[in-house]
């Protein structure tokens, strides 16, 4: 095995690693927004029950092909399944984790340049002004494609360290210091005045919204990204296992808190957003969080604090994720090209920067084609957004799912969970799972993109 492939310094190491992969912008921010979109509460039930039926299933499935075969995506399916179109997935996993870095690295450099404000000051502009402060730093140029760069440069950083002196230790500060902030951020929210409004709508379920079946699309899509799901960064993250190390519990802790996270995120965004006078829950896209919450931030008492802990809890949420998306192409290049770990992070990490320089100016920032793409219609990074996360994910969940359930087969993946004796989630139960019903619903959502 090449040097530069490295491993997980305990199995802890890896939940703490996976789990902040899997917590990023798409609980903070995307499940509060599905939720609001979604119809609130009943929204949330289905979310559930699209984590333990569907997703929670391929969860398990990626970790253990990258245990068993020691090797990401590519090489994983091209020693399990050297015919067919397997390879595929292998594919699917290395350009999503680039492209879908390139433009998730912009948000995250707003989140930076927010945090920034709240500390300098910038954000007590008033209540009326935070929509135009939004609208206007995600329209500046040089300063987004700065904050961009900058993150990526961090990233390819720590992705350069290796996997137990970069990304663990990265995760080993960074997962108590978000969830002491999202605690802290909580109870705050919900001794706001006026917060029981927001709490009404995120816990009781208007159960005739279920008749839609948008609802378990949306849930689904939602549940899929925000476990990092359908790219392969869990078969990366799983090959850093040693084979000894215990996956079933792993997995169910790695769902677990990821889905907990999301759910307090609601909790912080329900209630705040409720408190403004005017607040509607289906303000989706970019605005609920980065004009809505600082009309509060900018109103509150001592409400700086809070939003620098927000935007705080934001940026290091999105870099434990970042690090994941650029681990999946930068491994591949080690594993498959033979690449130096450091050539591989600075060269994908490049790449990935010039790709975002458009995304980073699709919001005005850029000439006005970008903003609003001939013939297609939607700005450049909504393209990006389109393709890899609501076509390229799912496509590749699916074919995730067939590959685990049927040609490595639940046989030898059952083989492979028994190592470990008895547990939960029976190896039986989870071959049921991950053989129809994860494909099944995976089938459902694809028809349904491809309907609307
Ligand atoms: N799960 C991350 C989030 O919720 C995003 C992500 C998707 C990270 C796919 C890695 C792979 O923000």
């Amino acid at each position: 095995m090449s040097e530069d492939r490295g491993r997980w310094g305990s199995r802890t190491g890896f939940i703490l690693a996976a789990t902040g992969s899997a917590v990023g912008l798409g609980n903070i921010w995307g499940f509060p927004t599905q939720v609001g979109q979604g119809g609130g509460a009943a929204f949330v039930l289905v979310y559930l029950v699209a984590v333990l039926f569907i997703c929670a299933p391929i969860l398990l499935g990626e970790i253990v092909v990258g245990r068993y075969s020691q090797l990401g995506p590519m090489g994983a399916v091209r020693r399990l399944a050297p015919t067919g179109p397997w390879w595929l997935i292998g594919i699917l996993a290395v350009s999503a984790g680039t492209f879908i870095l390139s433009f998730y690295s912009v948000i995250a450099g707003w989140t930076v340049q927010y945090l920034w404000l709240a500390v300098t000051g910038g954000l007590e502009s008033g209540p009326e002004a935070s929509g135009a402060l939004f609208t206007e730093l995600a329209g500046q140029s040089w300063r987004n494609i700065f904050a961009t760069g900058l993150f990526l440069a961090v990233t390819a950083w720590c992705v350069n360290r290796g996997i137990k002196r970069g990304i663990e230790a990265a995760a080993r500060i960074m997962m108590p210091v978000l969830f002491v902030l999202l605690m802290i951020l909580a109870v705050r929210a919900v001794t706001l005045p006026g917060a029981g409004e927001g709490l009404a709508y995120y816990l009781r379920p208007d159960l005739s919204q279920l008749r839609d079946p948008g609802i378990l699309g949306a849930a689904v899509g939602q549940a899929f990204f925000s476990l990092s799901l359908g790219m392969g960064a869990l078969i990366t993250y799983g090959s850093y296992l040693h084979r000894s190390h215990k996956i079933r519990s792993a997995a169910m802790a790695i769902v677990g808190i990821d889905t907990l996270i999301a759910l307090l995120a609601g909790f912080i965004i329900f209630p705040a957003g409720f408190s403004i006078a005017g607040f509607d829950p289906a303000t989706g896209g970019p605005g609920l969080i980065f004009a809505v919450l600082p009309q509060l931030f900018a109103t509150l008492p001592g409400g700086l604090i809070f939003g620098a802990a927000f935007f705080l809890l934001l940026s290091v949420a999105a870099f434990t994720s970042t690090i994941s998306l650029l681990e999946v192409p930068v491994s591949h290049a080690i594993d498959q090209w033979r690449w130096s770990r450091r050539k591989a992070a600075a060269t994908v990490g490049l790449f990935c920067f010039v790709v975002s320089i458009p995304c980073a100016l699709s919001f005005g920032g850029g000439p006005a084609a970008l903003a609003d793409l001939p013939v297609i219609g939607g700005s450049f990074f909504d393209l990006m957004v389109n393709v890899w996360n609501e076509w390229a994910l799912p496509i590749g969940g699916l074919l995730i799912s067939l590959f685990v359930g049927w040609r490595w087969g639940v046989a030898h993946a059952g083989k492979e969970l028994r190592r470990e004796g008895p547990g939960f989630p029976s190896p039986k139960l989870w071959g049921v799972l991950i053989r129809f019903v994860s494909p099944a619903a995976l089938v459902f959502l694809i028809l349904l993109r491809i309907a609307s």
